[in-house]
């Protein structure tokens, strides 16, 4: 063997020994956990070193307060204070850049952003500031979260405690949808300003860029207007109630309203500009013609009855107190115009949601005024005489610079001209619109509303229905034979009848919204259930450190029932995530790894049994909640 032989020889023995020490990237073994998955990921060898000489650097126009903020978010987030520089210095190792670059918008579009992490340095570079603040989220997500390792691959060795490994990759990465929205319901349970302000940052962290606030409804008036005094005065305010909703004592005579709240002009604005710290569209709703008893119980003028109503607590009302706002007076359009002209003034938003969803139109039916408004335009029916209200109204918003966004019922008595429609009843709506060539924004409940059961009724806060996890991220926004363009995106809504307090604000959002964060950003072909699960899990240590709320729901059984061939009843168990293990007993002990473990055959019941009892496990531990479901619920859960 010649020198030379050796020297390969030898270096290639080395370096194998070295491959096998420093930690190996591919992709059977991710070693970052974004979410949204981002378009592409290509990990590198090797990773960089966060420590406390990184410095950060801004370059480019806007940058600065962006680089700050960063550096802010690495502060709260693992106690590190970098510093932010500005100049165009040389800049060679241990530096953060971000950099505006105009010239990617062709590749990156409006929101995205390419992120590259070299063992030297940073690079988030994007065609706009928006993108850059999406290439610091997903920065900030592959940091390690409690420097132990728990969302990268790195050996315990391997950490020193005054340095976060982050691992070398390129990200390019720009969102599918361009309406990323969660809505907040304020009305039916008030939220503080501080709570809206907490929940617009968390969900920015996972590119949400819109939203959607529930500003009206039958339980609460929560704006000021200044023309209107009295939808704050009185339409905030209703009789405190506890337990289920809709089963909840109507307001007694004499009994003060003390429950309620409301946002002034200034709260407005300084939610507004914190959402646009941080890119999100603050989109605000007033819901009409229906769902307005707090405004009609402020001015009762505004209805076809004119009666007295008291803002309603959670009981049931519909067909007793009108919520309805009469068409026919002239004096519902000027209270339309004057509110939803201080409204948009208040949103820079280009868009306004006026509701439309859910109107009783039974009195309109017994109005003079309303009858004679229908019979002047010639109108067939009340679905066409909320489509006149409609109408107007977008012609008020016109007037002011914006755009009409309302729920699928809208399309009912003829679309207005230029209408944006949230189809929330299914998909059908929206299909139908964008058949219409009207723009869309998918939120069909069954697949987005974040009030309903996450998991088993037996074990879950009181609500209604069930939206599980798995079908949150089994969602396609575009429906078959519906061209794209037409669907601007989707949107989780959690309405608050039965969520009383911030706490399960939180718990109802999440994990559900990380779902949807990747339904509205990521292409198809990056959504991969085990992979989002395994994401998903590092987030929930990001929650406990950070201690928001969430649901671990997901870790549950699911029992359900199903007939024999012989008719019997028998139990059937799984789970939404693989890797579980589920033990159960029907002695009336409580499971626990030693009990029998379901091995996925459906499960004959025992004679005299009256309740199964389950709980999941993972690695011989338990991850589940116990569900104690009695078997006279079964036939209930018929699997169809
Ligand atoms: C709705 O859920 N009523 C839009
Ligand atoms: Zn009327």
């Amino acid at each position: 063997m010649n020198t030379n032989r050796v020297i390969l020889l030898i270096t290639i023995i080395v370096l194998v020994l070295l491959g096998c020490n420093s930690p190996l990237y591919n992709d059977e073994e991710p070693t970052y956990s974004i979410i949204p998955n981002p378009v592409s990921v290509k990990v590198q060898d090797g990773n960089f070193s966060l420590n406390n000489s990184t410095q950060i650097l801004a370059l480019g126009k806007d940058v600065l307060p962006l680089a700050k903020m960063f550096a802010d978010e690495l502060n709260n987030f693992i106690g590190i204070d970098l510093k932010v520089i500005e100049k165009n210095v040389r800049y060679s190792k241990n530096t953060i850049i971000f950099k505006i670059d105009t010239a990617s918008l062709g590749i990156l579009g409006p929101e995205g952003y390419k992120l590259q992490v070299t063992p030297k340095k940073i690079i988030v570079l994007a065609p706009k500031s928006q993108g850059l603040f999406y290439g610091f989220q997903s920065l900030l997500q592959l940091l390690p979260i409690n420097n132990n390792s728990s969302n990268c691959k790195f050996s315990n060795k391997e950490i020193d405690r005054n340095e976060w490994k982050i691992p070398c990759l390129d990200i390019l990465d720009y969102p599918r949808f361009e309406w990323r929205g969660l809505m907040l319901d304020v009305s039916r349970h008030f939220f503080s300003k501080e709570f809206v302000k907490q929940y617009i940052d968390e969900l920015s962290k996972y590119k949400f860029n819109i939203f959607h606030l529930h500003l009206s409804d039958d339980q609460g008036w929560r704006i000021q207007i200044n023309s209107f005094p009295r939808l704050t005065e009185i339409g905030a305010w209703r009789v405190p109630r506890m337990g289920k909703w809709w089963s909840f004592q109507p307001p007694q005579p004499n009994e003060k309203a003390t429950y309620g709240g409301f946002y002034t002009k200034d709260d407005i604005k300084e939610i507004v500009q914190y959402a646009q710290e941080r890119f999100v569209t603050v989109v605000p709703e007033i819901d009409v013609p229906g769902h307005s008893l707090a405004a009609i119980a402020a001015y009762p003028h505004l209805s076809c009855t004119k009666e007295d109503y008291k803002v309603n607590p959670g009981s049931r009302f519909y067909g007793v107190d009108n919520n309805t706002l009469c068409v026919g007076q002239e004096t519902t359009f000027e209270f339309l115009d004057k509110v939803f002209s201080e409204v948009a003034d208040l949103f820079p938003s280009e868009y306004i949601h006026v509701g439309g969803d859910e109107c009783f139109k039974d009195f309109w039916e017994t109005c003079n005024f309303c009858m004679k408004r229908m019979e002047e335009n010639g109108l067939s029916n009340t679905d066409e005489l909320q489509s006149y209200l409609i109408k107007r109204v977008e012609v008020i918003l016109k007037k002011k610079g914006k755009k009409l966004i309302g729920w699928d019922e809208i399309l009912e008595g003829g679309l207005s001209p230029e209408a944006t429609v949230m189809s929330w009843r299914g998909i059908d709506g929206g299909i139908k619109a964008a058949k219409m060539g009207h723009h869309v924004i998918m939120t069909p409940n069954y697949h987005t509303y974040l009030d309903l059961y996450q998991g088993d009724h037996i074990i879950e806060p009181e609500t209604y229905s069930l939206l599980r996890l798995e079908n949150c991220y089994n969602f396609d926004l575009v429906p078959p034979n519906v061209n794209e363009e037409y669907i601007l995106g989707g949107q989780g809504n959690l309405w608050t009848e039965s969520v009383p307090n911030s706490r399960h604000a939180e718990y109802m959002t999440w994990p559900r919204a990380l779902a949807l964060s990747e339904v509205f950003w990521s292409p198809n072909e990056k959504r991969e259930w085990n992979d989002f699960i395994r994401r998903m899990e590092v987030r929930f240590n990001y929650f406990d450190k950070n201690e928001i709320n969430y649901a671990r729901s997901v870790f549950d059984a699911i029992i359900s029932g199903i007939k024999g061939t012989d008719d019997s009843l028998k139990v059937k168990l799984r789970t939404e995530i693989s890797g579980l293990d589920i033990h159960y007993t029907f002695d009336e002990t409580n499971p626990d790894k030693f009990s029998p473990k379901y091995e996925g055959i459906p499960l004959y019941i025992p004679k005299g049994a009256s309740q199964i009892k389950v709980r999941t496990y993972r690695n011989n531990q338990p991850v589940g909640n116990q569900i104690n479901c009695p078997l006279n619920m079964l036939d209930q859960r018929i699997e169809k």
